[in-house]
């Protein structure tokens, strides 16, 4: 890739952001007690919390927005939405959602009995949650090549297919409900799912007569890589491998915050399963809303089916995954450790490697988040322990094998510029990071308790 390679659009029209002294930021954490969820984001310079739904939308976008059809049943909007899904994802049935849980949710209970287990590379935090409200348990077979930051390998969301189909072949088929396939594989870094390993897991599906869901919210940034990293697959485009991707897939839930670079919207895709998709149109009109608009107003459809086309433009997606490159890389070339190679949407850097001195259960990538904050404004998202909770029957605090610091960065909307800013500010605390302590909790709610813990320094610096 070239090195001088310019973002592939310009700007038409900007938002102030502004860093507040390092006195008020301050002031700031410790009335968020040290969750960066509880900030207000005036008080955020550079927000890397999420990549999700806080992309910039496009002109053509912004346009679509005016041919919205706001009828409440029979709306164009969807059928333009569901034409250009079936087109992109070779699905035949096509139902909106407010956002990805809200897919999830009205999906999951019908396809989880009571205790049956549920398969995935590696779960998203709200998608187990909708598993375990659902009955069911949440299982991860992600390849151990994901724990090892360090250590190049091209595919690091792949399942450990020997590990699955040793459970496949060792549990009764009535107690597994179906299996996921998370494209990219968020929890594990972003990483993307080879084509192969996605075939070998549907293969092995079918054979046990499961079905399988695909979690699709990187959809697009997931066949980039495998155009990019897989043999035999650079010649083809990414509509072809998208739509391979996708047959191997007999559901899927989308978060269109994401890779569709909408502010809100979701998506559920039923391959050809006319029974489930009945099934599912019923329960989507008192949860979510008639099967036509699904929680979303028909503008937000126009603009979704836009930014499903644009989400896998070549150029765009060089540009995108070419920018979390260059925030790696230079974190990487001044040893702040980071997971390599670097995803689609986020750089995670290793808080367990940098803050060796704090143990799991006192946060180490919370206390990195806390100090990002305070040096530069910039706000990133701990994902280790204090997100992964507490073991339900014994309370104690489960050990993450990763502790991990996201910085996820939203889709055409910070420049380089402003990443050189968040690498200079992790650079500057390498150097005093010996002296960072863990935290401890004020206030822990039961359920998702990382959104809204509070929390207080284990000792005052
Ligand atoms: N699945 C994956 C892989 C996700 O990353 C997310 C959301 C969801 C499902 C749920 O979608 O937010 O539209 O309801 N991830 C966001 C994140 C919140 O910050 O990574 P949603």
């Amino acid at each position: 890739m070239p090195s001088s390679q310019a973002e592939p659009f310009k700007i038409k029209m900007v938002e102030k952001i502004k860093k507040i002294p390092r006195k008020e930021r301050k002031k700031a954490l410790k009335s968020a007690g040290y969750n960066l969820f509880t900030l207000s984001s005036d008080e955020v310079y550079i927000d890397l919390l999420t990549d999700s739904g806080t992309g910039a939308m496009s002109d053509e976008q912004w346009a679509a927005l005016m041919r919205g059809d706001e009828s409440y049943a029979g709306s164009r909007s969807y059928s333009r939405l569901k034409e250009t899904s079936r087109e992109i994802f070779g699905h035949r049935y096509i139902l909106p959602a407010h956002q990805g849980r809200g897919a999830e949710r009205v999906l999951f209970p019908l396809l989880i009995s009571e205790g049956q287990y549920v398969i995935n590379n590696m779960h998203f935090d709200t998608t187990k949650a909708h598993v375990e409200l659902a009955g069911g348990k949440a299982k991860n077979f992600v390849t151990p090549e994901a724990y090892d930051t360090s250590n190049y390998h091209p595919f690091k969301g792949n399942f450990d297919l020997e590990k699955l189909e040793k459970f496949l072949v060792e549990t009764p088929r009535n107690k597994i409900a179906f299996i996921i396939v998370t494209a990219t594989c968020n929890s594990a870094g972003g990483q993307p799912v080879s084509l192969e390993n996605i075939k070998a897991v549907y293969n092995l599906a079918k054979q046990h007569n499961l079905r399988v869901v695909f979690d699709a919210a990187r959809y697009a940034e997931n066949a980039y890589f495998i155009k990019k990293r897989e043999e035999g697959q650079s010649h083809r485009s990414l509509s072809e491998i998208t739509r391979e991707m996708f047959q191997y897939a007999d559901a899927f839930t989308m978060s269109a915050k994401k890779d569709a670079i909408v502010n809100m919207g979701g998506l559920i895709g039923i391959k050809d399963d006319e029974e489930l998709y009945n099934q599912v149109r019923s329960r989507l009109v008192p949860l979510e809303g008639f099967p036509t608009y699904g929680g979303l107003s028909g503008r937000d459809m126009e603009a979704l089916s836009t930014g499903l086309q644009e989400g896998l433009d070549y150029d765009y997606l060089q540009y995108r995954t070419g920018q979390v490159e260059y925030l790696a890389d230079k974190l990487r070339e001044n040893d702040v450790p980071v997971q390599y190679p670097p995803g689609g949407h986020a750089v995670f850097v290793d808080a367990a490697e940098m803050l060796p001195q704090i143990p799991y259960h006192q946060f180490p990538a919370q206390a990195l988040a806390n100090a990002l904050y305070l040096e530069a404004g910039v706000r990133g998202v701990e994902i280790g322990s204090f997100l992964l909770g507490r073991d339900p029957e014994t309370g104690e605090q489960l050990q993450s094998p990763l502790e991990l610091l996201r910085l996820a960065i939203p889709r055409r909307v910070y420049t380089n510029n402003h990443l050189d800013v968040v690498a200079e500010a992790l650079i500057n605390i390498k150097e005093y990071a010996g002296e960072l302590s863990g935290f401890k909790f004020t206030y822990e709610p039961e359920v998702l308790r990382h959104f809204t813990a509070r929390l207080k320094p284990v000792q005052q610096r």
